[in-house]
C-alpha cells in the first residue's frame, strides 16, 4: 500500500481531523541528509536502525544510497534483510545470545560483530567457527558532551582493549576497533579524544582491518549549540589523517539521530486545557519519551488554520495521554495563550528515537504515519 501524502501539514490536518498523533515524515529531508553523510564522510556510512527501524524512513534512505546498516538484534537483521537484497547488515550490539549470532551468521550471512568483553569475544568465536567473520572491540570513551553516555555501559577501557585485539590476533580473526561517543554529542572533541585513544591502543596492539567512529552526531534541537554535520565530519577526517593508526581499514561511521531527527513531526491534539496546562494525545510512553530521558526539547507551533489566535504566548505543562502521574513532559511547550481543546500542535525534528521507543501502556499507540511532499 503506498503511503499516503499531503502538500502540508496544514493540509492534513484539515483533511484528517485527526484524534490520534500522526507522524509526518519528508522524505526529501531523509535525502539530503543521507547524501549530506554520503558525500562527506571518507568511508561507509551505516545508518543505526534502532533510531527509526520504520519502513518508511529506511527505504528513502536506501534510495538515497544507504547500503549498510547497524544492527542490533536479529530483529533488526532480519527486516533490513527482507527489506534491500543489496544491503549490508553489522551486529553492532556487545552483548548478543548465542543464537542470534548463530542466525546472524549462519542464515543471514552477517559478518562484523561488536564485542567488549572476553567472554562475549569467546561466544563469537564459537558461534561463528568455520565463517570468515570481522570482529570488531568496543572501546569506551570519555565523557564529553553527550546527553547520553553510552560508555557507561558499554566498552572496555583501552587497556582491555589491547588485550582483546591481541588475542583476536592470535586466534587470526580479522579485528577492529569501535566507539562510540554518546548520543546528541555537541562537541566535536569527544572524537578527536576517541581517535587519539584509537591511536594509542594500535601502538601497542598493532595494525587493525577496520575502525568505526559510531554515531552521535547530533540534531538541533531546542537550545542544542552546536558546530554543523560537516565540522564534525572534517574534524574526524583531519584527525585521521594526522593519526598514526596503522593498516588499511574500513572506515565506518554510524549515525542514527543525525541522520532522521529533523525528517519527521509529530502532529498532536489537545484534548483538555486547565489553566496553564494542556493534556494532549501523545506523551512520555509513547513519541515523546526523549523529552523526559534525555531533556530533549522540540520545536513545537500551533497549527495554523486560518484562524485569529492570540499573538500572546504563554508556557504550558504538557500531560501524556495516560491515566498515570509519570506522563509529564519536565519542559514545557511555548503556545499562543488561547490554546484550546480541539487545536492541533506541530512537534518537530521527532524522527530520533520516538515511534522506535513507543509503548503500548495503557492501549495508547501512535501509528499513523503520512509523508508531507515538499512542493
Ligand atoms: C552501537 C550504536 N551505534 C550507533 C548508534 C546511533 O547513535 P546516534 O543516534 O547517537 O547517532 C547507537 C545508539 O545508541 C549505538 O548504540
Amino acid at each position: 500500500m503506498s503511503l499516503e501524502s499531503f502538500a502540508s501539514i496544514e493540509d492534513m490536518v484539515r483533511r484528517l481531523h485527526p484524534s490520534y498523533p500522526v507522524y509526518c515524515v519528508r522524505r526529501d529531508i531523509l535525502r539530503d541528509n543521507a547524501e549530506r553523510f554520503l558525500d562527506r564522510f571518507p568511508g561507509d556510512v551505516l545508518y543505526a536502525v534502532k533510531c527509526n527501524p520504520h519502513p518508511e524512513v529506511l527505504k528513502p534512505l536506501h534510495a538515497a544510497g544507504v547500503r549498510h546498516f547497524d544492527t542490533a538484534s536479529l530483529t533488526e537483521i532480519a527486516q533490513i534483510s527482507e527489506l534491500f537484497t543489496d544491503a549490508e547488515r553489522y551486529f553492532m550490539h556487545p552483548v548478543k545470545p548465542r543464537a542470534a549470532i548463530r542466525t546472524a551468521c549462519e542464515v543471514y550471512n552477517v559478518k562484523h560483530y561488536v564485542i567488549d568483553h572476553r567472554d562475549e569475544l569467546d561466544k563469537v568465536v564459537e558461534e561463528t567457527r568455520g565463517h570468515e567473520v570481522v570482529i570488531l572491540v568496543r572501546m569506551a570513551t570519555p565523557s564529553g558532551g553527550a546527553t547520553y553516555e553510552l560508555s557507561r555501559k558499554f566498552g572496555a577501557p583501552p587497556e582491555e582493549t589491547v588485550t582483546l585485539l591481541k588475542e583476536l590476533a592470535a586466534r587470526r580473526v580479522q579485528r577492529g576497533i569501535a566507539f562510540h561517543v554518546g548520543s546528541q554529542c555537541v562537541r566535536t572533541s569527544a572524537f578527536e579524544t576517541a581517535l587519539d585513544l584509537v591511536a594509542n591502543v594500535c601502538s601497542a596492539a598493532g595494525e587493525i582491518d577496520c575502525l568505526d567512529v559510531g554515531g552521535g552526531f547530533p540534531a538541533f534541537y531546542e537550545g542544542t549549540f552546536s558546530p554543523p554535520l560537516e565540522t564534525f565530519v572534517d574534524t574526524i577526517s583531519k584527525r585521521l589523517e594526522a593519526s598514526t593508526i596503522p593498516g588499511h581499514y574500513q572506515l565506518m561511521c554510524e549515525p542514527g539521530r543525525a541522520m532522521v531527527a529533523n525528517s519527521m513531526s509529530l502532529v498532536v491534539q489537545v484534548q483538555l486545557r486547565k489553566d496553564n496546562r494542556i493534556y494532549i494525545n501523545d506523551g512520555i510512553h509513547g513519541s515523546l519519551s526523549e523529552a523526559a530521558v534525555g531533556g530533549v526539547r522540540y520545536p513545537t507551533r500551533l497549527i495554523d488554520l486560518g484562524q485569529q489566535r492570540s499573538a500572546q504566548m504563554l508556557d504550558f505543562t504538557v500531560n501524556g495521554p495516560t491515566c498515570d502521574s509519570v506522563d509529564v513532559l519536565p519542559n514545557p511547550f511555548r503556545l499562543p495563550d488561547d490554546i484550546r481543546e480541539g487545536d492541533w500542535i506541530e512537534v518537530q525534528k521527532i524522527g530520533a528515537y520516538s515511534n522506535a521507543n513507543r509503548t503500548q501502556f495503557n492501549g495508547f499507540y501512535p501509528e499513523t504515519l503520512v509523508a508531507i511532499e515538499a512542493a
